[in-house]
C-alpha cells in the first residue's frame, strides 16, 4: 500500500491551472470552491470534469442542482482563489468584492476570469473519497487574455515568461528632430502635449555643448519638468541640468571601454537614483560579458535605469531575450530600458521579446521623427497586448496628425484601441 504522504507529495508536484467551481443551493443562493481537478473530457459532445470531496458542501449543491460552472483563473485572481479554498478566515461570503454573472444555469460566472463554462451534471462517477462530475458545457466564453494562475508544490505561481501590467514610454528624439526642421515653431505646443499625455520627453542633448557653452534657458520646459530628461556628458551638466528642475539626467557608457563606465560611475555620486545611463551597442554579442558586468555596477550604484539601445537593430529578436534573462535579474531592483531602432522592421517583435524577458520601459519618438520606434506604434501594440500604459494615446496620436507624421486614418486606428492606456 502506497504511503498517503508519499502519494501526496507527488501529487503536489503535478502543476495544474486553478478554477473556482460555483452551483447554487436550494433557494438560489451561490456558492463556490476553488478546484484545480478540471479537466476537459470530450470535444463532440463538449463535456468537462471536475472532482470534488465527498464531504464538501460544494459537492452535496452540485449533486443536488445538477449544474456548476468553472471560471479559469487569471495570475491575478490569487486571492479570490485563497478565498474559495477557506483560507481566508472570517469571510461570510466568499463571493463578496467580486463582479459577477449569472450564467443561463444560475452559476456564477467571474468576470475578472481568463474564461467560463457553463455546465449541466451529465454523470457522477465514484471516485474514492471523491465524485468525478461530467459536465455537458452549455455555454463558454473566452474573457481576457492573460496568463493563468498556477498551483504546484502547493504554492501558487504564474509562467515566469509573462507579459508585464504596466508599461512606460519615454520620447527622446521629438525635441532635437523639431528644432532643426521646418516645424520648429510648433516645438512648445509638442513639448506641452507629449509630456501632459504621459510621455517623459528628452529636452535637450548637451552632449555636443562645449563646457562653458551649457544654455539650458532656451530648452523647451513644459510645465511639469518631472516629465523630462537631459542627455548630458558630464557631471557638470548634469547639475546644471538637475538645478533646472529636469527629471532625468541621461548618460551614455561604452561598455567596451573600461574607463568610460568609470566615467559614468564616479558621476553618480548623490544624484544616481536621477540618473539614467545607456550602454552603447549593448546588444553586441562580443560585448555581452562587459554589459552584464556593467549592468551589475550600475544597478550596484544605485542608477535609476540603465537603457539597453539596439543600434542600428542589429539584434536578432534571440539575441534580446538572451540578453535580457541575464541582465533583468541582475539589475533588479533597477530597471532596464530598452531603446528600438527606427529602421528596424522587427523592432516590433523585439519589443514584445523585450516585454516577455520583463522590460517595461522603452524610449521612442513621435512618428519616427528621430531613430528610435515610434511611440503611437509602441501604443498600439501595447493596447492589444493588454499591457497598460498611463499614456493619453489620443493626445498622441493627435499631436502627430497635427505635426504630419502619421495620417488620419492611422490615428482613428490608434484612438480605437487607446485611450489611457488599456488595461489587463
Ligand atoms: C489550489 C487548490 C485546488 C483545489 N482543488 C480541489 C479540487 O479539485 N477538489 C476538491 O474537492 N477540493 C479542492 N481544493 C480544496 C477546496 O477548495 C476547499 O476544500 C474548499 O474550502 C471547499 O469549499 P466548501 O467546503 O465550501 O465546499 C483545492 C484547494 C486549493 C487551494
Amino acid at each position: 500500500m502506497v504511503d498517503p504522504a508519499t502519494f501526496r507529495d507527488v501529487m503536489a508536484q503535478w502543476p495544474s491551472g486553478v478554477t473556482i467551481v460555483t452551483t447554487v443551493d436550494a433557494d438560489g443562493v451561490r456558492k463556490g470552491m476553488t478546484a484545480s481537478s478540471f479537466s476537459s473530457v470530450s470535444l463532440d459532445p463538449p463535456l468537462v470534469s471536475v472532482c470534488l470531496v465527498k464531504t464538501l458542501y460544494t459537492h452535496k449543491l452540485i449533486s443536488d442542482s445538477g449544474i456548476f460552472g468553472v471560471n479559469v483563473l487569471a495570475k491575478d485572481n490569487m486571492e479570490v482563489a485563497r478565498r474559495f479554498a477557506g483560507m481566508v478566515k472570517g469571510v461570510e461570503d466568499r463571493f463578496e468584492g467580486e463582479s459577477w454573472t449569472v450564467a443561463e444555469t444560475g452559476a456564477s460566472l467571474l468576470d475578472s476570469a481568463l474564461g467560463w463554462v457553463d455546465c449541466r451534471v451529465v454523470h457522477e462517477y465514484d471516485g474514492g473519497d471523491h465524485t468525478i462530475f461530467v459536465g455537458e458545457v452549455v455555454a463558454a466564453h473566452n474573457a481576457r487574455r492573460s496568463a493563468p494562475l498556477l498551483f504546484h508544490s502547493r504554492g501558487w505561481g504564474q509562467f515566469a515568461d509573462v507579459l508585464p501590467d504596466v508599461a512606460t514610454i519615454s520620447d527622446t528624439g521629438l525635441v532635437d528632430a523639431l528644432r532643426n526642421s521646418r516645424l520648429a515653431p510648433q516645438l512648445t505646443d509638442a513639448v506641452a502635449v507629449t509630456t501632459a499625455a504621459g510621455v517623459r520627453l528628452r529636452v535637450a542633448d548637451l552632449t555636443c555643448a562645449a563646457e562653458d557653452d551649457v544654455v539650458l534657458s532656451d530648452v523647451p520646459w513644459p510645465s511639469d519638468r518631472t516629465m523630462t530628461s537631459v542627455l548630458v556628458g558630464d557631471r557638470l551638466q548634469a547639475q546644471k541640468a538637475l538645478e533646472c528642475g529636469a527629471g532625468v539626467i541621461e548618460l551614455t557608457a561604452d561598455p567596451g571601454v573600461p574607463a568610460s563606465l568609470q566615467q559614468a560611475l564616479s558621476s553618480l555620486d548623490g544624484i544616481a537614483d536621477r540618473v539614467s545611463v545607456s550602454l552603447a551597442m549593448a546588444f553586441d554579442p562580443a560585448l555581452r560579458e562587459a554589459v552584464l558586468e556593467s549592468v551589475e555596477q550600475l544597478s550596484a550604484a544605485g542608477v535609476k535605469e540603465i537603457c539597453l539601445p539596439d543600434t542600428a537593430g542589429a539584434a536578432t529578436a534571440l539575441e534580446v531575450r538572451d540578453l535580457l534573462q541575464e541582465a533583468v535579474p541582475l539589475a533588479r531592483p533597477t530597471a532596464l530600458r530598452m531603446r528600438l531602432d527606427s529602421g528596424d522592421r522587427l523592432a516590433l517583435v523585439k519589443v514584445l521579446t523585450a516585454l516577455k524577458s520583463g522590460v517595461r520601459d522603452f524610449d521612442t519618438a513621435l512618428g519616427q521623427l528621430s531613430h528610435s520606434v515610434a511611440v503611437e506604434d509602441l501604443i498600439r501594440l501595447l493596447g492589444t497586448l493588454d499591457v497598460a500604459c498611463a499614456v493619453d494615446g489620443e493626445a498622441i496620436s493627435a499631436l502627430a496628425v497635427r505635426l504630419g507624421t502619421i495620417h488620419h486614418t492611422d490615428r482613428t486606428a490608434l484612438g480605437a484601441r487607446n485611450t489611457v492606456g488599456a488595461t489587463g
